[in-house]
């Protein structure tokens, strides 16, 4: 078996060679993280175009055939043109899985390639099957009588992604010829832009990272067939003509110019070159009136869904100057988009890409209609319409089933991370073999457990795109007299805080919601400019993890914010100097990750991406269940406007958070919040303020300080005492490293938010793993505890010899000579 196996790949490297220059130039575009292309049943790797599948019987790293029932099966009899692919299966005679290790928290891709073919002892015609992915079914008696792919696009934040397939006793086997498990960019899909269309009106579908999709047309509109081999994400889109109801109608517009990318927020990844170079437009050729009438295309959907996820792309190559083209859009009779403007949609370029979400409530008709005919708007001479590409996919579980399996998953992380950690090993194993267990009493109980857990609205996109043309729900202006009801007229004893902006004062409107009424210093032209900033940052994003605008007034030049009222307050409050009960180390590490998951959306999910530029303590606040919430987005920032700005505002933010390289370069980038939010995580770990010019100096710069003993290995020697003993050192560990990779001297060396979040994650993991303290147990602690810990960190590990991370030789002098600063100067 071993020779065969080298054999093989010696054979197979002259195609690898073949296909390297190939492979080079496509992977400049995009590479995946996760890449996990199987060729099953196949001991050799197959190249199909630009990639290689790896055959599973070479058993790939980082993917496992799990125990079941499985034999590998070769077509007896392939016809001369088969594909080299599909040639393998694997044929399933028990309930058995595919695992994937995952490395990106996300959005991921998954094909299943079936075709079917006759062997000995299989008819793989005649299988009966269901898969299921995480432990959700995403085929149901499934079974084909020739070729299919089926497309899933999916969010998988464990990293254990499994494909179970379950052969139905009908026939009794389930097969499959290759499998594609890979992530996909951020921004493929969104988590706020989908309108809904449907008699249920106009609102936003706000739950499309818990959906699972499965591509049901993807259309060229206007151009030719498409291949893997044209595309960024290995897509295929076939051409509109047998969906378009009356092709006299269409003309083909084409251009020979590759579209305009910078300003429509459609990329290469959202649709290849061609979809937007190509498109139907209105037929006027013949037409000797102005007569006026749709395009209109028929696509066909199933009714096992009863909602559909349709995106329309568009690219205007058809206008000869800007604000020509107006158009309707209509998705089964109902108006999906009225007056578009794509030139006002994509910041005045022409011919810049653009694509537009909508959720379909579908009727019986078992169609998904689409038409584009021209506006009111547009001169008689110039009416038009066009339409470039088209994406249905099926909302697989549009239920929006719950998980219920997080705590599995999350041993699941904890297992299979571990792995390097020598004394962890025994734990990973046990957990493995509970979790093994777990997992078959779920399949079982069929549970429709499913196993990535939506990472609550972690990504989204700018409301703004839909422009002014669709209904949102926005914050809106309140009059002024009913702020002053709310606030008691601006009651003193009302003020929770203030800053350079106003006073920010506690109210309660009309129907009892509680507020937080930001009152401006009235007649500042910096803060109106900031208040305006904010108005327009919070209005366009809805967030879990960022403070929500509730409205605003304007009225007799006064500038008040009224926001959602964060009961807890500042994160700062909890760490120190308030005298409230410290926060443990779980806790913590949430309020990070939420911290961390509103940034990342602010960086990412934003079609130009935000810089907040003023993280620290007092701009994270805490619900009532410690839940985090960033604030004040006074001096938040879209990304690409710097080079304008940056001059005449100038360095912006807060001492000892601000970027050593934003304050040299004045250039602002969103590495700039990754160095502020590390700073944020010493002063959670550490209970200090950023900066305290009472210290020494230099402990005065808490980001300097713990760097330099984090870099020697010695951060438990400054933790917050409190924390002494309840921190695994896997968990500080990865805290530790985390927040030195934010502090990174230069910009390009820091992570970005999506890994910090990551790796956030991962230290939460790594300190759920084994027994817990409640926070209340740990709030309890005597207070005399303290000094102890304090002078005697080690005395008081509580975790015992075994999850201590020894061998660092430090002697407990220093540590207490460093927690005697802290005692003295900040007296919590
Ligand atoms: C699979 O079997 C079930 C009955 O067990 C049947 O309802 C279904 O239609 C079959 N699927 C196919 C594709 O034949
Ligand atoms: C399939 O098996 C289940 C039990 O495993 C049995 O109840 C059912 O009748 C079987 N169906 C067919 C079509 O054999
Ligand atoms: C989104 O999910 C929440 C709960 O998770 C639910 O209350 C809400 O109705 C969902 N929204 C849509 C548009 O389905
Ligand atoms: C698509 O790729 C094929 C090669 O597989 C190439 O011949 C063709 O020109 C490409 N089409 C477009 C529109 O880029
Ligand atoms: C338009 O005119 C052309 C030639 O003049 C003819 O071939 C075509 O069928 C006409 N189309 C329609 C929709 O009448
Ligand atoms: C286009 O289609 C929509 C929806 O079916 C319909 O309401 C509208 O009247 C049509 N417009 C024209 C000009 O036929």
């Amino acid at each position: 078996m071993e020779t065969k196996t080298k054999t093989t790949h010696t054979l197979s490297l002259p195609f690898s060679l073949l296909h390297l220059s190939l492979l080079l130039h496509l992977s400049i575009a995009f590479t995946p993280l996760d890449n996990h292309l199987i060729s099953c049943g196949s001991i050799a790797n197959t190249p199909v175009d630009n990639r290689v599948f790896v055959g599973d019987l070479t058993k790939p790293n980082s993917v496992s055939l799990s125990s079941g029932q499985s034999i590998s099966l070769t077509n007896p009899n392939p016809s001369s043109n088969s594909i080299p692919l599909y040639q393998k299966a694997r044929v399933f005679t028990r309930a058995s899985s595919y695992e994937f290790e995952i490395k990106k928290i996300g959005t991921h891709m998954v094909r299943l390639h079936f075709s079917p073919f006759i062997s000995q002892s299989y008819d793989l015609n005649t299988a009966n099957f269901s898969v299921s992915a995480n432990g959700f079914s995403i085929l149901s008696h499934f079974g084909i009588s020739s070729t299919v792919l089926k497309e899933f696009i999916l969010m998988i934040n464990v990293v254990k992604f499994e494909l179970l397939f379950v052969p139905t006793n009908q026939s009794g086997f389930a097969f499959v010829n290759a499998i594609e498990v890979f992530s996909v960019p951020d921004d493929l899909i969104f988590e706020y832009e989908a309108k809904l269309i449907g008699p249920n009106g106009d609102e936003v579908f706000d739950n499309m990272s818990k959906q699972i999709l499965e591509t049901v047309h993807r259309i060229n509109v206007g151009g030719s067939k498409l291949t893997p081999f044209n595309d960024t994400l290995w897509r295929t889109w076939i051409p509109d003509e047998d969906f378009l109801l009356l092709k006299s109608a269409a003309k083909i517009a084409s251009t020979t110019h590759t579209p305009n990318y910078e300003n429509g927020g459609a990329s290469r990844v959202s649709a290849p070159d061609n979809v937007y170079m190509t498109a139907q437009q209105m037929n006027r050729d013949n037409l000797t009136t102005n007569a006026e009438f749709n395009l209109t295309w028929d696509y066909p959907v199933d009714l096992e869904s009863a909602r559909y996820f349709v995106r329309l792309h568009f690219c205007d190559i058809v206008s000869q100057s800007l604000n020509l083209l107006y158009f309707n859009v209509f998705i089964n009779g109902f108006i999906a988009y009225k007056d578009l403007d794509l030139s006002s949609l994509t910041s005045h370029t022409l011919a810049s890409p653009r694509f537009i979400d909508f959720v379909v409530d579908l009727d019986n008709s078992g169609v998904v209609r689409i038409s584009v005919g021209p506006s009111d708007l547009s001169s008689l001479l110039r009416k038009n319409a066009i339409l470039n590409g088209v994406e249905i996919m099926k909302m697989v579980n549009f239920m929006g089933s719950e998980d219920r399996s997080k705590k599995i998953s999350n041993w699941v992380l904890v297992g299979s991370i571990v792995g390097g950690f020598a004394f962890l090993c025994v734990v990973a194993f046990t957990v493995l073999l509970i979790l093994r267990r777990v997992r078959q009493k779920q399949k079982l109980k069929k549970t429709e457990s499913m196993g990535w857990t939506p990472l609550q609205a972690h990504r989204g996109s700018s409301l703004s795109r839909l422009s002014e043309g669709t209904a949102l729900v926005s914050p809106g202006s309140i009059p002024f007299a009913e702020i002053q009801l709310a606030t008691n007229n601006f009651d003193k004893n009302l003020i929770i805080g203030s800053g350079g902006f106003g006073i920010v004062y506690k109210g309660v409107l009309r129907d009892n919601t509680k507020v937080a009424v930001k009152r401006g210093v009235p007649g500042s032209r910096q803060g109106l400019h900031e208040f305006q900033s904010e108005i327009t940052v919070l209005s366009k994003i809805r967030h879990h993890h960022l403070v929500s605008l509730v409205g605003f007034c304007e009225e007799q030049s006064e500038m008040i914010l009224v926001y959602e009222y964060v009961e807890k307050g500042p994160l700062k409050k909890h760490l120190y100097g308030s005298g409230l009960p410290p926060l443990s180390w779980k806790q913590r590490l949430e309020i990070c990750i939420g911290a961390a998951r509103g940034l990342h959306y602010l960086h990412t999910g934003l079609a130009q991406g935000i810089i907040h530029r003023d993280i620290k303590s007092t701009n994270i606040l805490l619900d009532e269940n410690y839940v985090a919430k960033v604030a004040d987005f006074g001096l938040s920032r879209p990304g690409p406007c710097l080079n304008e700005t940056h001059v005449s505002t100038g360095v912006k933010g807060s001492f000892g958070y601000l970027d050593p390289e934003y304050f040299r370069r004045q250039q602002l980038t969103d590495k700039s919040d990754i160095y502020s939010f590390g700073v944020v995580l010493f002063e959670v770990l550490c209970a200090r303020p950023a900066v305290d010019p009472l210290l020494a100096s230099e402990l005065v710069n808490l980001a300097e300080w713990a760097l330099e003993w984090q870099k020697k290995g010695l951060l438990d020697q400054i933790i917050d005492p409190y924390l002494v003993g309840k921190i695994k050192p896997t968990s500080l560990r990865k805290f530790g490293e985390t927040a030195e990779k934010c502090l990174a001297e230069y910009g390009a060396d820091r992570p970005t938010m999506g890994d910090v979040l990551w790796n956030l994650e991962y230290a939460l993991q790594l300190q759920g793993n084994g027994r817990q303290r409640g926070a209340h147990e740990e709030s309890g602690v005597n207070a005399q505890e303290l000094p102890a810990a304090r002078v005697v960190p080690r005395a008081l590990s509580s975790d015992g010899g075994i999850e201590r991370d020894d061998g660092d030789g430090v002697s407990d002098i220093s540590g207490s000579q460093v927690f005697s600063q802290l005692i003295t100067n900040e007296g919590r």
